[in-house]
């Protein structure tokens, strides 16, 4: 048992009902003692129900003390408090405060915490929100720490942490060279791996004083990293906690997928101390105010890192992938919901990454200096405040002059709008035609036009010839006319540049329009999606044959759109990161979520059909881009040295497909003096795909190179589980019981 005395110091709201109860929530802890001023409750002074602690005719101010157990030990939902490892800590977003102590737990209430922790000394480190103000020894081989956290928080930003760690240390000066004591705390023996984490979170900090003017608030900032929790990372105010796989990586045995979403949770977690933290959320159908502008300020974070283009097109096949199949199927929602019965399952695809896609339509709608004039305002005037979706929104109306009305409509309804883009050529002229609608099957859809910013260009056979437009679409309807000389040749429009709205875009286009785009649309992000486009096409139309019996075959589409691959291959226009995307052709899950009625196996073996024929049509091309990346000399997770690897993996799996006997040892080879996980996991997934004896060895070597390390182990699994080559049912089974 967990002994928790909590005081709290209590004035009545004069603006709320006289003499009305005193109402605290609590859940599975058990009272010990209330006491009011300093005297003892009798049981019949006060209410307790299964979730509540009920104290009536409390006099305007009081002192107002409780004390109760709770089971950190027992405790296997991983809210409120638990042990991990060994190791206490917390969670609290969004109701697990009142597991730990009776509390008002709602996301308005604000108060100021200051916190005593009395542990054994086995638990050497005892942490909690704040500044530590006293530490010291007790009786018995037992000390204790107190922090105090001087800004006012609700309590799901509570945190408290105690065990044994290994700790890095660091720090930061600030814009107005304060000094930041920054720690890291992680599981014995892992420091080495938190040095990465410990980096991402120093660019974090300056990037957001460079970026939105914003600047640490406390004197330290601390990170913990712990094997058991549901999410991926909690924002706890100056005391942020993580999942050891968001947290822990070097270049032996994480993969450049795993720095990455490192480097994006640290940020996102350090970015809340501003928004979430600093300005709170009212009630938890804000819950898009924070998540949603934060998951925008960590997507801009990790492509001012990385490169924006790469950055938007990962973020928009995420989006695509989980958000749109959320708007379009039964659990469909506002991002600003108007109702839920469990706030835990509300942590959804709309909330966060429409809500992401809604700070950005705004950002593209004010542009960036406008932008930063409201988002300046809204720090300046909301700071110490839980807010509302329509105070943030009211804040860039009131900064930027502007009327949002409209716009705030995207918070309120469901559904992805479709938009319709439609181009005539005249001979001195082109008419532009946007037009929105909203498929009728989801019900909480409303049908009044919302405002949907537009970036698009023309562009011919030469490149653009206009800029780059941006139109606010804000009728169901708009038609632009656009002069143009005569002597251009076919044109087309390329719509929704960065992708500057989530809304399925429909359009007509050949597939010489496609390839016009592919290799002149001066956006990297439409020229991307054209290719996408176009193999989309190919996909559909293969599984189609397969389906029918018909064996595929080469045609004239699929050698175009080799032909604009090799293209942007060999340009030094474009980034390797980027290369290796548009050599990954739609997944199976796109494909079928662009058909009415489908059948997974064609499209996945359409799918295997494609990237043998990409790989047999650029085989040469491939090899030299493989031979040309394969020197890597000392580990290094920059996005540089990221980005090459992910192009030569992306061309070893292309020359894999074409089951060419010369591939066999590239793989081999990688796998044998790989000495990063990216390459050591993609040379093992390709021998799986290879086939063989092999594999069998392949897997129990790696399994026992790599059995200490319970994170490389969950990425072994993986790779079995969605393994193409099916080995039936029974070796899945047969893993579920693996020691
Ligand atoms: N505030 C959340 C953590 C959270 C999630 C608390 C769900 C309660 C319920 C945190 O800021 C967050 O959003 N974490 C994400 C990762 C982030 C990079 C999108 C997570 O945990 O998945
Ligand atoms: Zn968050």
């Amino acid at each position: 048992n967990t002994t928790i005395r909590s005081r709290l110091n209590l004035t009545r709201n004069p603006e709320g009902i006289a003499g009305a109860d005193l109402v605290l929530d609590g859940e599975d802890i058990t009272l010990k003692s209330v006491r009011v001023d300093g005297k003892n409750l009798k049981r019949s002074d006060y209410r307790l129900t299964q979730n509540q602690l009920i104290i009536s005719g409390l006099p305007a101010d009081c002192v107002v003390e409780i004390e109760n157990t709770c089971n950190p030990e027992t405790n296997s939902t991983l809210m409120g408090l638990y042990v991990s490892g060994g190791r206490f800590c917390t969670q609290c977003e969004a109701e697990g405060f009142r597991r730990i102590t009776y509390y008002m737990d709602r996301p308005d209430v604000l108060s100021v915490f200051k916190v005593r922790i009395n542990a054994s000394r086995d638990y050497p480190y005892l942490l909690a929100n704040g500044n530590m103000i006293e530490s010291g020894e007790l009786e018995g081989n037992r000390h204790y720490a107190v922090w105090e956290d001087p800004f006012p928080k609700p309590c799901y930003l509570f945190a408290l942490v105690a065990g044994e760690f290994d700790v890095i240390e660091d720090n930061f000066i600030t814009q107005s060279k304060r000094n930041i004591d920054l720690s890291v705390y992680v599981d014995p023996g892992d420091s080495n791996r938190a040095l990465y984490a410990m980096d991402a979170l120093k660019r974090s900090m300056k990037w957001d004083e460079e970026v939105y003017g914003r600047e640490y608030d406390l004197d330290r900032f601390m990170v913990v990293g712990v094997r058991d929790f549901n999410f991926g990372a909690m924002e706890n105010k100056g005391l942020n906690i993580f999942n050891s796989s968001l947290l822990l990586a070097d270049g032996a045995s994480a993969t450049d997928l795993n720095f990455e979403r490192i480097e994006s949770v640290v940020a996102h977690e350090y970015f809340h101390n501003w928004t979430g933290n600093r300005i709170t959320c009212r009630d938890w159908f804000q819950l898009c105010l924070k998540e949603g502008f934060t998951v925008f300020r960590d997507q801009q974070f990790s492509a001012d890192q990385r490169g924006a283009a790469v950055q938007r097109i990962k973020d928009v096949i995420m989006l695509r992938r989980r958000q749109f199949a959320e708007d379009a199927g039964p659990l469909a929602h506002p991002p600003r919901p108007n109702n839920y019965i469990k706030i835990d399952n509300f942590y959804t695809a709309t909330v966060y990454e429409k809500g992401a896609e809604l700070a950005r339509m705004l950002h593209t709608i004010l542009g960036p200096d406008e932008f930063r004039k409201g988002s300046d305002y809204y720090f300046d005037t909301l700071d110490g405040t839980a807010s509302t979706v329509e105070q943030f929104i009211e804040c860039f109306e009131d900064a930027c002059n502007r009327d949002l009305s409209q716009f705030l409509n995207w918070y309120k309804v469901a559904g992805t709008p479709h938009v319709k883009c439609e181009l005539e050529r005249y001979d001195d002229r082109a008419l532009i035609r946007f037009t929105q609608s909203v498929p009728t099957q989801s019900e909480s859809s409303a049908t009044a036009p919302r405002l949907i910013p537009i970036k698009w260009q023309l562009i011919s056979d030469t490149g653009p010839v206009t800029d780059q437009a941006l139109t606010l679409l804000s009728e169901k309807s708009v038609e632009l006319d656009v002069p143009l000389s005569k002597t251009i040749g076919d044109i087309t429009l390329s719509a929704f540049q960065d992708f500057s709205a989530p809304v399925i875009v429909i359009e007509e286009k050949t597939t010489a329009d496609l390839i016009r785009q592919m290799g002149q649309d001066p956006n990297s992000f439409t020229r991307w999606e054209a290719g996408q486009s176009i193999a989309a096409k190919l996909l559909r139309n293969l599984a189609y044959s397969i389906q029918t019996g018909i064996m595929p075959a080469v045609d004239d589409t699929l050698i175009d759109y080799c032909n604009a691959l090799k293209a942007t291959l060999i340009s030094n226009e474009f980034d390797d990161a980027y290369k290796a995307l548009i050599l990954n052709p739609p997944s199976e899950q796109e494909i079928i979520q662009s058909l009415t009625g489908s059948d997974p196996v064609a499209i996945y073996e359409a799918r295997e059909w494609l990237m043998r024929a990409i790989g047999e049509h650029l085989f040469d091309t491939l090899k030299d881009i493989y031979a040309t990346r394969n020197n890597e000399s000392e580990f290094s997770p920059s996005s540089e040295a990221a980005g090459q690897r992910a192009l030569k993996n992306r061309a070893l799996g292309l020359l894999t497909a074409t089951k060419k006997a010369i591939v066999t040892p590239l793989v081999l080879g990688q796998l044998e003096n790989a000495t990063n996980m990216t390459d050591e996991l993609s040379a093992l997934s390709q021998i799986t795909q290879l086939g063989g004896k092999r594999v069998e060895v392949s897997l129990k070597a790696f399994f026992d190179k790599w059995s200490h390390n319970p994170l490389v182990i969950d990425k072994w699994f993986m790779l079995q589980g969605t393994r193409k080559t099916f080995e039936g049912i029974e070796h899945l089974t047969k893993l579920t019981e693996h020691k």
